[in-house]
């Protein structure tokens, strides 16, 4: 199944990069003698399978396109790549989205147990602020970056996403979403435009900007402020951020109605089985491919501002849209 997913025609602008975050990675996996075997080894079966490491790229392509070494910028790399996997662990919970399958494989607590499952997602989210602490020799530059790393994700950033999405399966207040079957067919005689419940949309707007944006911010920005970059730069990264995680998102709510779970490594179909607040359901499948589209011209434009140098950031921005994974 990983060999399958791993097939794409489209250039995501980092492939060259790749193993240099498999390398940083690996070595990063060594976390002190007090570890349990068992322990380390499924934070290490987490951080290591085989993602996609667009976080990481991003923070070393935010260094690159500033002008700045993306060597500087390799701590923050691991770290948000760190955050992401734990994220994903406790995202996979039974309490959680209940998924058994993740990049191809078993979920961390299907591989091990649950509660290894929640201690490892523990265990790599204070190591992520331990990698910067430890990586980054500026120690100023180290609190700026644990500082926004720390918020985004924290309480009102990833942790308070993944809280209103899950809330939003059960939310009884606001009217019921439109049925599954309804939002994912191509029936050209609903008018979607009729049908938008705007206070919905907005919420989940919230919802996909701290689950998932937050995280692809602190990227851009981690790149940025590990080399030095000034306030325009770090701006126009900061839009370009904004514009590719809300992106990012959409496009993963339409992969779960639309890809198979062979090529995206993960079970589809569950959004709609479990109510999930997503775009193709407020907006329906055009809609949403419609916003996904808007959201990475948007980042087109901030990437162009970069010139030359923001070759690989338009590369990604098409990949957010055009990915099968
Ligand atoms: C999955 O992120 C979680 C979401 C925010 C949708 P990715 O699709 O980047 O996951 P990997 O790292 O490539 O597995
Ligand atoms: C997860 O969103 C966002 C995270 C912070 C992990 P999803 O629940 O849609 O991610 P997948 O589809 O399971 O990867
Ligand atoms: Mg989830
Ligand atoms: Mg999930
Ligand atoms: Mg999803």
């Amino acid at each position: 199944m990983s060999s399958n997913r791993q097939k794409t025609s489209v250039d995501c602008g980092f492939d060259d990069l790749r193993p240099r975050i498999e390398q940083a990675l690996t070595q990063a996996c060594s976390f002190g003698n007090g570890c349990p075997d068992r322990l380390g080894e499924a934070m290490s079966y987490a951080l290591l399978a085989p993602g996609k490491r667009l976080r990481p790229a991003l923070v070393m392509m935010a260094a690159e396109c500033c002008g700045g070494s993306m060597e500087d910028a390799m701590p923050g790399a691991v770290a948000v790549e760190m955050i992401h996997a734990y994220s994903l662990i406790h995202d996979d919970l039974p309490a959680m989205d209940d998924d058994d399958l993740r990049r191809g494989r078993p979920t961390v607590h299907i591989k091990y147990d649950e509660a290894t499952a929640i201690l490892a997602g523990d265990g790599l989210l204070a190591e992520a602020f331990a990698h910067l602490s430890q990586h980054i020799t500026d120690p100023s530059k180290a609190i700026e970056a644990i500082r926004a790393l720390s918020l985004a994700a924290g309480a009102s950033h990833l942790v308070g996403g993944q809280a209103d999405d899950l809330a939003a399966e059960q939310d009884t207040k606001l009217p019921a979403p439109i049925p599954p079957k309804t939002a994912g067919c191509q029936d050209d005689t609903l008018d979607w435009s009729e049908l938008i419940d705007f206070p919905r949309l907005q919420h989940l707007e919230s919802i996909h900007r701290r689950k998932t944006g937050a995280l692809f911010s602190v990227s851009l920005d981690l790149g940025a402020m590990l080399v030095d970059a000034n306030d325009r730069q770090r701006q126009w990264l900061s839009s370009y951020a904004a514009a590719i995680g809300l992106a990012f998102q959409v496009v993963d709510d339409l992969l779960d109605y639309t890809a198979e779970a062979t090529t995206l490594g993960k079970r589809t179909g569950k959004d709609a089985d479990r109510g999930k607040l997503t775009y193709p359901g407020l907006l329906g499948l055009d809609g949403a491919r419609q916003k996904a589209q808007e959201l990475v011209a948007s980042a087109h434009r901030d990437a162009d501002k970069f010139g030359d140098s923001g070759r690989r950031l338009r590369l990604l921005a098409d990949f957010v849209l055009e990915r099968s994974h």
